[in-house]
């Protein structure tokens, strides 16, 4: 089974990354650096699915490549002959491998077979086959017409000397002809039929072909010329931009969750389409600062704008866009976006199905989405799937902006992005949580209600929830024995918390929870597995800006296991009979003392040796024991411990700290 990444809600985003190389980049310079006459060393690679693929594929095909570092490397250029000719090679799910080496194998006089992950045999390549083919390539499709795996024959004498590719399907098509062609060593035109889509990452070609010694002259993005004379020679050493795909997630935090968030490593010079990116942000509101390397952005005052804009500059970053659509106040258009549906997955389709789990309405067409974001605050229905699609889960963790969420097969990431995960949680803050738990009257209720209040977050009752499932399942005629049936039951059970009221459907419920049924009830339901599971979401679901305090038995430990602070309070079973003694008889019940231990013991043990989330302190939590402590005195310790921890662990966060100087 694949694993699930859980992601709490987040209430701001503040700080500095510094991005990994451009996988558009890297793959370029691999190959122009094993094309090339002379050593090449490539500083600032990017390491990652895509990368490895073509390193492999290169190694395979007899090149010499050694790294000096995780990041940098020397490869030994094979001066556009390479040595091994009768190769299989596997090129996963990397188009940026897979189209420039079919087009460099097409003419390098060798036998080879290209194939990839199922995924990759959907993505066309028929476009780049027959241009190919004009220029004298011996191509043949294994499988289906038109797309991968292939078959390379060594090439015929070229029938022409200006051949045309398709521009609107895939721009890696004219981007692998264009870097292949210079083997030739014969003059060459490319004209390219129809609109030139993604056009920047043909500047990107152009540019590294430059650094590599071969200048191609353009008229305009239809016609391209390479001269008889095109060698390709080591630049000596190239250093690897910061990807600007990349990027556009970090400032999309910013600029969502106040920011500022700085990315290292792309800039005012960059040669990358997608740094554009920050422009599209800036339309949306947000406020963009740039250096030669860097860009900032931070959220505009009142929140982000929708636009409707043309994508064709941006065709990766504009996803991101489509998931900040989901903040902004009105329809979001993004248009011209055909190459969505021909990448790691249909990309428009994917993009419709998610974004319409938080309640979005959107509309696809065949090159468009247009988002209209649910009402704020959102939430999402079921868990975020990412298509082994590293852009999808990227994106869509922007979303934890707005609601705690989960994203399935999270490591589809390394595909571009290993790290990115932990370098998200290092500029995003998610709200925070004090978990207070303990045994039965140890008076954590009490204290975390207080607690909650003096510093204004919102306050967890989990005890309440369980109580409520018991009380329900009576209503509902469901013996408590009947774990599914109540899971079941609350897993959609129409339960209100307002204010310190609870209702259940439309009948107030506060009290009658409380009763002495309700809470051996409680305690029998709670040890179902499955009433728990029924219940995580709902508990998670009241993590909400500016923060959270929790009570119950497995708050630290299930619900909220990044909690920044983990109390487990408890008193001795004597003082906690006593407690309730006072309470009982205060309200006018005939109450024993010894009855009452006896009760709390067996709680305790029921709740501590049941085999789900049993009542457990965990190592992180701070012990506090109230038998000789009052309210007030425990109520003080909980506040100290928060301020030293929220001093030490939330630092880069100025604002949403929460200010605890007048507690
Ligand atoms: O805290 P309380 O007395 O309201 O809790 C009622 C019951 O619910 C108690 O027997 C333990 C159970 N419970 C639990 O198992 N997990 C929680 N997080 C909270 C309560």
């Amino acid at each position: 089974m694949k694993e699930q990444l859980d992601l709490p809600p987040m209430m701001g985003a503040k700080g500095e990354i510094t991005l990994p190389g451009s996988k558009s980049i890297s793959n370029r310079v691999l190959l122009l650096a094993a094309l090339s006459i002379g050593k090449t060393e490539i500083r600032d690679l990017l390491d990652s699915d895509d990368t490895e693929r073509m390193l492999d594929a290169l190694k395979i095909l007899g090149v010499n490549i050694e790294f000096t570092g995780k990041n940098s490397c020397i490869v030994e250029g094979i001066s556009g002959n390479f040595p091994v000719k009768d190769a299989k090679l596997f090129l996963g799910n990397a188009g940026t491998a897979f189209r420039p080496l079919t087009a460099a194998l097409a003419f390098s006089g060798g036998h080879y077979h290209l194939h990839g992950v199922p995924r990759m045999h959907e993505r066309p390549i028929g476009d780049l086959v027959d241009a190919l083919r004009l220029a004298g390539a011996e191509i043949a499709y294994l499988d289906n017409k038109g797309y991968p795996p292939l078959e390379i024959f060594p090439a015929k004498d070229a029938i022409a000397d200006s051949i045309s590719v398709k521009g609107n399907v895939s721009s890696q098509f004219l981007t692998g002809l264009l870097m292949a062609l210079p083997l030739l060593g014969r003059k060459m035109e490319v004209k390219v039929e129809g609109e030139l889509i993604s056009k920047p990452y043909i500047g990107i070609t152009l540019a590294m072909m430059e650094r590599f010694g071969v200048k191609v002259e353009r008229e305009g993005w239809e016609r391209f010329f390479i001269a008889a004379d095109s060698r390709y020679r080591s630049p000596g050493t190239i250093h690897v931009e910061g990807d600007a795909s990349s990027a556009s997630y970090f400032l999309a935090a910013g600029a969502i969750g106040r920011g500022p968030v700085r990315v290292y490593g792309v800039g005012k010079s960059s040669i990358q389409g997608d740094a554009k990116f920050a422009r599209y942000l800036e339309k949306m509101g947000a406020k963009i600062e740039m250096g030669e390397n860097w860009i900032e952005a931070s959220a505009p005052e009142n929140g982000l704008d929708a636009i409707d804009i043309d994508c064709n500059e941006i065709p990766d970053a504009a996803m991101t866009l489509a998931v900040a659509a989901l903040f902004a106040k009105g329809k979001t258009t993004l248009r011209n976006i055909a190459s969505w549906r021909v990448k790691e997955t249909d990309r428009i389709a994917a993009m419709a199905k998610e974004l319409s789990k938080f309640g979005a309405i959107v509309e696809e067409g065949d090159d468009f989405i247009a988002i209209t974001p649910p009402p704020p605050p959102f939430s999402i229905h079921g868990s975020i799937d990412t298509y082994d699609d590293h852009r999808m889960a990227m994106c869509f963790s922007l979303a934890a902006f707005g609601t705690h969420l989960g994203i399935n097969d999270p490591s589809c990431v390394a595909k571009t992005f290993p790290e990115y995960f932990e370098k998200f949680l290092e500029i995003a803050q998610p709200v925070p949580v004090i978990s207070i738990d303990g045994p039965s009257a140890s008076g954590k209720g009490t204290v975390a209600a207080i607690v909650a209040q003096r510093l204004n977050y919102n306050y967890l009752d989990s005890g309440a929830l369980y109580r409520i499932s018991a009380l329900a399942a009576m209503k509902a005629g469901i013996s408590l024995d009947e774990g599914t049936a109540i899971a079941e039951l609350m897993s959609k059970a129409p339960v209100r918390f307002d204010g310190g009221r609870i209702f259940l459907e439309d009948a107030e419920i506060t009290e009658e929870i409380r009763s002495e049924a309700c809470s051996s009830g409680a305690s029998k339901v709670a040890a179902f597995p499955e009433v728990r599971a029924a219940l995580l979401e709902r508990q998670k679901r009241f993590r909400k800006s500016p923060g959270l305090v929790a009570d119950g038995r497995d708050m630290g430990s299930t619900v909220f296991p990044d909690s920044q602070l983990k109390i487990y309070l408890t008193a001795s079973a004597e003082e906690r009979a006593m407690r309730r003694y006072k309470q009982l008889i205060a309200k006018g019940e005939d109450v024993r003392i010894d009855v009452l231990l006896q009760d709390i013991r067996a709680r305790d043990e029921r709740d501590s040796k049941r085999s789900a989330a049993p009542l457990q302190k965990c190592d992180d939590a701070t012990l506090i024991d109230t038998t000789e402590m009052g309210i007030e005195e425990a109520v003080s310790r909980v506040l100290e411990l928060y301020r030293n921890a929220s001093s030490g662990k939330t630092s880069r966060f100025d604002q949403p700290t929460p200010d605890l100087r007048d507690i």
